[in-house]
């Protein structure tokens, strides 16, 4: 499998870092760009370097260059995953603006009516967020926030994480064992 996965500056960066790392465990091709902030908040917040994440990656491309090859839909991918997606970044996707690589790729997936999840992290929500995250849903976008679940008992943040990272890969059909699911 080919997916793009955009990072952005939301915070959370902790589930982009776990969400590679199990893309990769199961032999996903990760096409990787992050954003500025994606980058400055993964200093602040997270123990693990860009160059951590890079390698994970099969390629890495520059949210500047609206010439990389995710910005054409000639560029055949399985998908898209935006985590964590920042207000910003949500906003230009649900209004088509494709301002840097990320929402550009967003919009591509859209366009080409490829898979597209979006991870929006933000509290309070405002009309304008939830406006746009309606816009996207309404055109077969799938939102997936970040919210915990606690029927499963979670133990720590890191079961927090991989319950969402879980989630996640659910939407490509992706069976992660270890996600504590709900089992009646
Ligand atoms: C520490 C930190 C945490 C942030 N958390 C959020 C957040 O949870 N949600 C959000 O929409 N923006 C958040 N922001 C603001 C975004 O980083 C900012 O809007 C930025 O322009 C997003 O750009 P990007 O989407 O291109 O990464 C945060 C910024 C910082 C520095």
């Amino acid at each position: 499998m080919e997916i793009v996965v955009g990072i952005t500056g939301a915070t959370g960066s902790i589930y982009a870092v776990r969400l590679l790392e199990a893309l990769k465990e199961k032999n996903v091709n990760i096409h990787l760009i992050m954003s500025h902030w994606a980058k400055e908040n993964l200093k602040l917040e997270a123990s693990y370097s860009v160059d951590y994440l890079e390698k994970l990656a099969v390629a890495v491309y520059d949210n500047n260059n609206l010439g990389a090859k995710t910005s054409s839909g000639s560029f055949i991918t399985d998908g898209m995953i935006v985590v964590p997606c920042s207000m910003k970044t949500l906003s230009s996707i649900a209004n088509g603006y494709c301002e840097n690589l990320i929402s550009r790729s967003a919009d591509v997936m859209i366009k080409e009516g490829r898979k597209l999840v979006i991870c929006p992290r933000e509290t309070p929500l405002s009309p304008i967020h939830l406006r746009n995250m309606l816009r996207l849903a309404n055109m077969g976008v799938k939102i997936v926030p970040p919210m915990p679940a606690f029927y499963n008992h979670p133990e720590n943040i890191e079961d927090l994480i991989s319950h969402h990272v879980m989630k996640l890969l659910d939407q490509f059909g992706i069976k992660q064992v270890n996600g504590r699911r709900w089992n009646g």
